[in-house]
């Protein structure tokens, strides 16, 4: 069965709700979608398979759990994928990290790559795509058939908001790709933009507009 979670703790709907508001400087959107990337990574890797290891303590030895298998590997799907990239990396600096680039085609919303680089060993690793915004989830569900080719152990997608209409494209396309968002809004104007949303997650991040 398809899954959406929504992860909606306090500190994240607080932040959120900064983030939206249109004279909320691009200093601050920037460090409020990193500080809520920390929180959503806390949540999606709740499941990551531990060990236990032998370890001294300087009082005796134990049998102590950490992270078994191969890091994680993030997938930012560009541009405005940095955002979370950058939290996430803040929490797992030791995570792997790949890039996948599509433009959205104005007229038609239809995804087109312009970029694709991920480490050479997906196949052994869980891999989390990042994307801010799910709206139209054209370029979302492109970037998962892209990656799937690479066959990752599993994936997950996170991302801020997302729009009903983009989680019924991407679940009618991908059921076996749980998604992670901060927030559910109520639907895409006829621009294929999130309502009442952020406006363009990119150019919020970035100040090019
Ligand atoms: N991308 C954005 O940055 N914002 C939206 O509302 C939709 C897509």
């Amino acid at each position: 069965m398809p899954s959406v979670t929504l992860i909606d703790h306090p500190l994240i709907q607080h932040k959120l709700t900064l983030m939206r508001q249109k004279d909320t400087s691009t200093a601050k959107f920037r460090q409020l979608l990193e500080e809520i990337s920390m929180l959503l990574a806390y949540e999606v890797t709740r499941d990551l398979p531990l060990e236990k290891v032998a370890i001294e303590t300087p009082m005796t030895t134990m049998d102590a759990p950490m992270l078994s298998g191969k890091k994680v590997v993030l997938i930012s799907i560009m541009r405005a994928g940095q955002g979370i990239l950058d939290g996430m990396l803040e929490l797992m600096p030791s995570a792997r990290v790949g890039h996948i680039g599509l433009y959205r085609n104005p007229k038609t919303y239809v995804p087109v790559e312009y970029y694709f680089k991920v480490p050479a060993d997906v196949a052994e690793r869980d891999m989390l795509v990042v994307d801010p915004m799910l709206a139209t989830g054209n370029s979302a569900v492109a970037a998962v058939y892209r990656l799937k080719e690479t066959q990752p152990q599993s994936i997950k997608f996170v991302c801020l908001l997302a729009a009903p209409e983009g989680i019924a494209h991407f679940h009618a396309e991908h059921p076996d790709v749980p998604i992670f968002t901060a927030a559910i809004d109520e639907r895409l104007d006829e621009h294929g933009y999130i309502l009442p949303g952020l406006g363009d997650a990119g150019d919020r991040m970035f100040g090019t507009k």
